[in-house]
């Protein structure tokens, strides 16, 4: 007979508690891992998903110190080449988009942005740059008013681009345990991180496909979706060079896989429960944990930071953006981008989809459909996560990661409370 086995936590129940620090913000460092060798300014991934990460998103998110992880729904031929778009960018921070001289003539770059078909400049300053102006926008007309507009002081961020040993844009790529192909032309490419994509990886012949796999690559390996403390022992005692663990299951916002098949580790306590696991083996921090699903703000990141992980990885935050795969639509006057589950019945539709979550003994959606509001350039959300982390480390009495997990706490709060601490009682323009 089965038992009630013990009380999961998610980023609602808690919050952080405030403690006392001995620097602003601005110079907290927030350099995180994706995997053992992948070193990231700014600790976000963006997920495989076909309506979040293909070359562009993977570009601006390494640029600006993040990683893209190219999605696995297309042929092996058209991921590899999805990576090669990456390899052969330019990898300078200040590349393509427009830049202005000083920060009085932003004026005039308003004026000309729709003309440049950019919503984001760099402005430099004395021949240096010193911030980057971005159009906030899920109006159409955001290019019309300095009220949409917001300039973030690079110092504060100090983004610096995420590059290989020959100077060249880093870049991730999902993969199945199953695929060992695909794994091995996407190494040879150039991918810098694979990382495996399945629901739910703790399952034999998954883990034992997966031990074959990783021994016919070199490249930094991340395993997931795990979400127990016995699936991260029992992955990191059978297969030697994993290099960092995806964790999460069902937290996403596209998810249903909790609704219809009732399992759930919400991101939270994934992490919770994997970083007890490499607390036990001694290799926290030495083996980076992602906190996968869920993440909506900066501050479920810096939950899931203070828990333990390295970095986060997210796909709704990010969808909305102009560097996601797809079209914008037009819905009553809104401009909207879609998104959608990884297992909802589109995504299952195009066949390369078709092992993650639609094997025969699981001929059920796991994920659903829709539509995200239009957010202009990814470098919004780039540097929301990024200065919205530092304000929330701050918070926690933290200057770096490594320090948010020795000083950094988290405390239980009631559903009520949890209302309470997010805007309330006021019409919400
Ligand atoms: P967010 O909340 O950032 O979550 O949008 C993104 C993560 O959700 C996972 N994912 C799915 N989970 N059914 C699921 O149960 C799906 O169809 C699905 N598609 C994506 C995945 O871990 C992703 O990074």
């Amino acid at each position: 007979m089965g038992k009630i086995t013990g009380e999961y936590l998610t980023f609602n129940d808690v919050v952080i508690v405030p403690g006392y620090s001995r620097v602003e913000p601005s110079n907290v460092d927030i350099t995180g891992k994706a995997s053992k060798r992948v070193i990231l300014p700014i600790p976000m991934l963006s997920s495989p998903m076909d309506t979040v990460t293909e070359h562009r998103m993977a570009i601006i998110l390494a640029r600006f110190g993040a990683l893209g992880v190219i999605h696995r729904n297309m042929s092996i031929d058209e991921q590899v080449e999805e990576v090669w778009r990456v390899k052969k960018a330019n990898p300078s921070l200040w590349a393509e988009l427009p830049r202005v001289d000083s920060p009085e003539a932003l004026e005039d770059l308003l004026l000309r942005l729709e003309e440049l078909g950019s919503q984001a400049a760099i402005v430099f300053h004395g021949g240096a740059p010193v911030g980057v102006y971005l159009a906030l926008g899920a109006d159409p007309d955001y290019w019309a008013g300095k009220a949409n507009a917001l300039v973030t002081l690079l110092s504060s961020v100090n983004p610096a681009p995420v590059t290989d040993e020959l100077g060249r844009l880093m870049v991730g790529a999902a993969i199945s345990p199953f695929d060992h192909e695909r794994a091995v032309r996407l190494e040879k490419a150039g991918a810098d991180l694979l990382v495996v994509d399945v629901a739910h990886l703790h399952n034999e012949n998954a883990v034992t496909a997966l031990k074959k796999l990783s021994s016919k690559i070199s490249v930094d390996l991340v395993a997931g979706n795990i979400g127990t403390r016995e699936a991260a022992l029992d992955l990191l005692s059978r297969i030697e060079n994993i290099a960092g663990l995806r964790v999460g299951i069902s937290s996403g916002s596209i998810c249903s896989t909790g609704e219809v098949a009732g399992a759930a580790v919400p991101t939270l306590q994934a992490v919770l429960n994997t970083v007890e696991a490499l607390k036990e083996l001694g290799l926290h921090g030495k083996v980076p944990v992602i906190a996968d699903g869920g993440i909506r703000t900066p501050g479920d990141a810096a939950k899931a930071i203070i828990a333990g992980a390295s970095s986060v990885m997210v796909g709704r935050f990010l969808a909305g953006s102009e560097e996601a795969p797809g079209a914008k639509v037009r819905v009553g006057g809104k401009v909207y981008k879609a998104y959608r589950g990884m297992g909802s019945r589109g995504a299952r539709e195009r066949r390369y989809a078709l092992d993650r979550y639609s094997k025969p003994s699981k001929a059920i959606e796991e994920g659903v459909e829709g539509l995200v509001p239009y957010t202009g350039s990814a470098l919004v959300k780039i540097m929301e996560m990024a200065t919205g982390l530092q304000a929330a480390l701050g918070y926690a009495g933290a200057s770096s990661i490594e320090e948010a997990w020795a000083k950094g706490r988290l405390a239980r709060i009631t559903p009520i409370g949890s209302r309470e601490v997010s805007p309330h009682d006021v019409l919400l323009g």
